[in-house]
């Protein structure tokens, strides 16, 4: 294992264009929190760098949309999503803007340095003008009728019917969303980033470097686009708003966001060594210091190919050594999303519960989207809350501060160091430490709970309320290692429940910048007659009415729902089938089965070919869930599947069965699994 000298870690730069949720938090900014406050407990050398992504395409059509200003936009959210990260203790050293100066010059910097050693390819092509707005057009902003199903709002990079991919010029009858006319074709030169001439690199540096030591979700999605072969890929956009592309001939161009954005961790490392009055090139440029970088999945491309390539064009920085990318938290059943108003923002959750950071954290850590997509439920949240941070943790903290202060005065009692509780808490130390260097967090925190369970476990089995009538020395005894435990839970609570932790140096009336992470495991960490200070609930049950609020709140927020269900409800109306009898149900032979292959099927984009493991048999099974499934995410996944449907031929490939799915209001389909894994070719009945 390399020694490292320092760290140099980033989170997702948020765009700044509208608040950001829970999602985004247990995504990126938490996790890379907890393992940077970790670092500094360890006393590591680290710079925490975050900060305001405020150009690209969706802010300028944003401004355009709302009779506004790029500026005004990014002025509101940056100060309110810095605002709430504060308050959820997201220790930042810095956070800062894209929109600086020092941003600007730096990644102007970068484009240079490529430009001068005549790395970028130069290219003039045709793309559609919206000559009302004035403004080139994204994919994502022209609509028209699609070419394969007829689908008359089909976007420019996709039709969201049938789930083609598209290129605009490809639309029938192609409109401007922003205007709604006819858009234009211009000509338009661009500079582009040839990452095809890097792959070789990328095969050394990721596919062959870390294959063992990157999270297989990061890995797979990182090696499947280097497989599929890397295109050039354009750097620079027209436009006004964002880093102007330094040259004569470049008047209205600007650099594409995805350039700029990644450069804006090194600006903020400058600022912050400006300010600090220390070297930002010793946090990017030895190769002693180790850059990890905390996104979502839909960053991992950005992160793990076209910035480490950029760095590596460069030839003076360091490059990543890990990505540890988490998937999505959904909530309540559904993907989490702003827009359609079904998510719990940043700031709403710190409104409604200001004084509940770390109950979120813990819940957040709990159920982290660490290997796979989970979700948030408010019930799950008032569970693990209630059952395990009141019951277990802010129990044990409260029945030893109160017994010590009944029975000892708030003194901590006579008694030696129990050797089997430093061992114990020591492995527990070492166990979370390996947990968190190995970015898995919610091991890490299942641990540090351990402590606490063991903690309530000497209570119950020693009862020093009992013994004290009669032994008032084993009384001593049991709360002199309970407070032992106490003491260590601040010690190692704090890289992901620092507001507890700062309650319970306060309650032991200990100073928490005395302590660091060896110290975990230590005996002594209060003296025998050390006076404790006063002790306080760490934690509240929260009461169903408290959560059946928030439930409520967010099924009234979602827009479209009346409508929308309305329909739904008709159209599943419309589909009532006629009664059949028993015998007619029992016909079908109906059984669980795992997804073992899944791959698309050639000029089908409905269809996915499986291969489905019955326990008895393997089947090849040809599916139309294309449009919602990316085969690589259902490999594993546990179905039911009618067994015995005659076969019948689907583009050339014999399907034998048919996997049972649901289809919700919006079309969109969901496996209907059975909940607890169960053996394959079991019966559904
Ligand atoms: O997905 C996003 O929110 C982007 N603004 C993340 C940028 S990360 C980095 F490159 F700055
Ligand atoms: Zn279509």
């Amino acid at each position: 294992m390399k020694n490292w000298k320092r760290y140099t870690v980033t989170a997702a730069l948020p765009y700044a264009n509208g608040p950001k949720h829970i999602g985004h938090l247990a995504g990126a900014y938490l996790p890379a929190d907890t393992y940077v406050r970790y670092l500094r407990a360890q006393k590591r050398d680290v710079v925490f760098v975050c900060g305001s992504d405020e150009h690209g395409t969706a802010i300028t059509i944003q401004a355009i949309q709302e009779n506004t200003t790029p500026r005004a936009i990014i002025d509101k959210y940056h100060a309110l999503t810095k605002n709430s990260f504060e308050k959820l203790g997201i220790s930042f050293d810095i956070y800062h803007r894209t929109s600086e100066p020092l941003h600007h010059e730096t990644a102007q910097e970068f484009f240079l340095d490529f430009y001068n050693k005549g790395l970028f390819k130069e290219v003039t092509s045709e793309q559609y003008f919206d000559e009302e707005k004035k403004v080139f057009l994204a994919d994502r902003y022209i609509v028209g009728t699609c070419p394969n199903c007829a689908y008359e709002n089909a976007f420019g990079d996709q039709c969201e019917k049938c789930g083609k991919e598209l290129s605009p010029n490809e639309l029938i009858n192609p409109r401007s969303t922003l205007s709604g006319n006819k858009p234009v074709l211009r000509e338009t030169k661009h500079w582009y980033l040839p990452l095809n001439e890097y792959e070789p690199w990328l095969k050394r540096w990721l596919i062959r470097d870390h294959a063992k030591d990157w999270k297989q979700n990061v890995y797979g999605q990182s090696k499947s686009w280097i497989d599929a072969g890397l295109q050039p890929r354009a750097m620079t956009r027209d436009g006004e708003w964002g880093v102007k592309v330094p040259l004569k001939d470049a008047e209205g161009k600007v650099l594409y966001v995805w350039f700029d954005a990644p450069i804006g961790y090194i600006s903020a490392t400058k600022q912050w060594a400006k300010e600090n009055n220390t070297s930002w090139e010793l946090y990017w440029k030895d190769s002693d210091t180790r850059l990890v970088h905390f996104v979502g999945k839909d960053n991992i491309v950005f992160h793990c190919i076209i910035f480490p390539v950029m760095l590596h064009m460069h030839g003076d920085y360091i490059v990543p050594d890990n990505v540890p990318a988490n998937e999505f938290l959904n909530l309540e059943g559904d993907k989490m999303s702003t827009s359609r108003k079904w998510s719990v923002e940043m700031h709403e959750y710190l409104e409604e519960f200001p004084d509940k950071v770390d109950e979120l954290r813990y819940v957040l850590t709990s159920i982290a989207p660490e290997t796979k997509d989970s979700e948030f439920t408010w019930k799950d949240y008032q569970t693990r809350v209630n059952s395990e941070l009141v019951a277990i943790f802010g129990n044990l903290v409260n029945r030893v501060l109160v017994l010590t202060d009944k029975y000892f005065e708030g003194k901590v009692p006579q008694a030696n160091e129990c050797s089997e509780l430093k061992t114990f808490i020591t492995q527990q130390r070492d166990k979370i430490s390996d947990s968190i260097e190995h970015y898995k967090f919610r091991d890490a925190l299942s641990e540090l709970m351990n402590i606490a369970r063991h903690g309530n476990k000497l209570l119950t089995e020693k009862e020093p309320w009992k013994t004290f009538k009669t032994n008032p020395e084993d009384t001593g005894i049991t709360l002199y290692d309970c407070l032992q435990i106490i003491a260590n839970l601040a010690i190692l609570s704090e890289p992901f429940l620092p507001f507890t932790s700062k309650k319970l140096y306060a309650m032991l009336n200990l100073k928490a910048e005395d302590y660091q992470w060896s110290d975990g495991g230590r005996q002594d960490l209060l003296k025998p007659g050390h006076q404790l200070g006063k002790a306080a609930l760490l934690y509240q049950k929260l009461e169903d009415e408290v959560i059946q609020k928030q439930i409520d709140k967010l099924h009234a927020g979602k827009p479209t729902n009346g409508n929308k269900k309305e329909k739904a409800n008709k159209k599943m109306e419309a589909n009532v089938k006629s009664e059949i009898t028993y015998d007619d149900f029992s016909k079908i032979d109906l059984r669980v089965g795992t997804i073992l292959t899944a791959e698309k099927v050639e000029k089908a984009d409905k269809l996915l070919k499986l291969t489905i493991d019955l326990g008895y048999e393997v089947r090849t099974v040809v599916s139309g869930i294309a449009e919602f499934f990316k085969p690589e995410d259902i490999i594993g996944t546990q179905v039911s599947v009618v067994a015995n449907l005659a076969p019948r031929k689907l583009r050339g490939i014999e399907s034998k069965g048919m996997i049972l799915m649901s289809e919700d209001e919006a079309g969109k389909l969901h496996f209907v699994s059975p909940k607890d894994l169960t053996n394959n070719g079991s019966i559904i009945r």
